[in-house]
């Protein structure tokens, strides 16, 4: 009997990086070298004081017992006390404050707690590809928001179809944006916050990079808006950006109590939370590392400085980004993103992300990651000028 998938499978997108890795397996058996700026998968390592405070936590003879649902009370005060001197925000810990096994995790499970079959929710394009797919998953319908570069890479949504946007439920958010690494200001959420509240729309904004930002130049968190207390919004954040956790699998949501309760009940019928001695690494990391964090940025300033330098040379079309990791550039003409991505694999041994794996209106761009060290950037660099010429 042949094993038949759900239709919620069948409807994911294909996964367009798998034929990237296979020309990247395929370079490599020629003996080259591949240089990736594929996956924004910080190279740094996490603060060492994170990893004693995990590795002592984890022979306490209670650690391996089932951690608390909502994550430990210390953590979540840690998280609430972490917003206040970063954002001026004050949170109370135990009601709007979540846990999370990574930040995709929520991003992921939040749909199911508020889209009924057929229900729309605004999805930007392009974006992180969690939003589009948790969508799919909860029986949703993905409403693709343009973030062109005509509109400044902002979400344009007066081009959606009226009767699509009264199906809309629910609207994802990034800024910092991965992939294009857009900035916006808190008077920016304060209107996104007034069409939420026209529309009755959830607003779930992803601030995984609110940390990753150059010249001294702090992204806002959209609780900063004079409206966020009434509204309906909540806000995801990561700690494998920000700490160079990504393994760890750790992040938190905050906002409105209400939302996060919803959050929290599909939550313990799914995972039984994070591994305690996680939690008390993660305090470590959100108390005690703001030098840490100073210092890791000064490293990804350098290296965003350098790569920005040299690949203006090449003649490629870009923004320097305010923030995130990431490089969103266009592809020489003559090329589409798929096409480009495969030459930079097979003629130059260089990777990089099609535009298009972030949703069709990255069509024309390529993602550059920077995580990796300067000298591995600029022989990927090199190695891109020797095939441009
Ligand atoms: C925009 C964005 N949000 C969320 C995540 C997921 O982060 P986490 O490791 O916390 O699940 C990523 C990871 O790349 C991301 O780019």
């Amino acid at each position: 009997m042949a094993i038949e998938y759900a239709n919620r499978i069948k409807r994911l997108p294909a996964y367009i990086f798998a034929r990237l890795d296979e020309l990247k397996k395929e370079k490599e058996k020629t003996g080259a070298e591949v240089i990736s700026f594929g996956v924004g998968d910080p190279d740094l390592p996490a603060p060492e004081k994170v990893i004693k405070k995990l590795h002592e936590a984890s022979l306490k003879p209670k650690s391996n017992r089932y951690p608390s649902y909502a994550g430990m009370p210390e953590l979540r005060e840690a998280i609430s006390q972490w917003y206040e001197a970063r954002f001026n925000v004050s949170l109370n810990p135990q009601t709007e404050v979540l846990v999370l096994c990574g930040s995709k995790e929520g991003l992921a499970h939040i749909p199911q707690a508020f889209i009924n079959e057929g229900d729309g929710v605004l999805v930007p394009s392009p974006g992180y590809p969690v939003y589009n797919t948790a969508t799919i998953m909860s029986g949703g319908v993905s409403i693709s928001v343009p973030q062109r570069e005509e509109k400044k890479f902002l979400p344009d949504f007066e081009i959606i179809d009226r009767r699509l946007m009264d199906k809309a439920k629910m609207l994802f958010l990034n800024f910092p944006c991965n992939p294009t690494s857009k900035v916006v200001d808190v008077n920016y959420f304060e209107d996104v916050l007034d069409l939420s509240q026209k529309r009755e729309l959830i607003v779930c904004h992803d601030n995984a990079y609110s940390e990753i930002y150059y010249d001294q130049k702090r992204p806002p968190s959209i609780l900063q808006a004079q409206k966020a207390k009434e509204a309906h919004v909540v806000e995801f954040h990561s700690l494998s950006k920000t700490f160079n956790m990504a393994g760890f699998r750790v992040g938190f949501v905050v906002g409105n109590k209400k939302i996060i309760e919803a959050l929290a009940k599909v939550k313990t019928n799914i995972d039984s939370g994070v591994y305690n001695p996680i939690q008390e690494a993660a305090i470590v990391a959100l108390s005690q590392c703001w030098k840490e964090c100073d210092e890791f940025r000064e490293i990804y300033q350098k290296r965003r400085d350098y790569f920005c330098a040299e690949l203006k040379k090449l003649k490629i079309e870009f923004n320097i980004p305010e923030a995130s990791f990431y490089v969103w550039a266009k592809v020489p003409k003559g090329f589409s993103s798929e096409s480009f991505s495969e030459y930079l694999i097979k003629e130059a041994g260089v990777m990089v992300t099609p535009g298009t794996g972030f949703g069709q209106e990255g069509q024309g761009f390529v993602r550059f990651a920077l995580t990796i060290e300067l000298d591995k950037i600029s022989l990927g660099l090199e190695k891109i000028a020797k095939v441009l010429k």
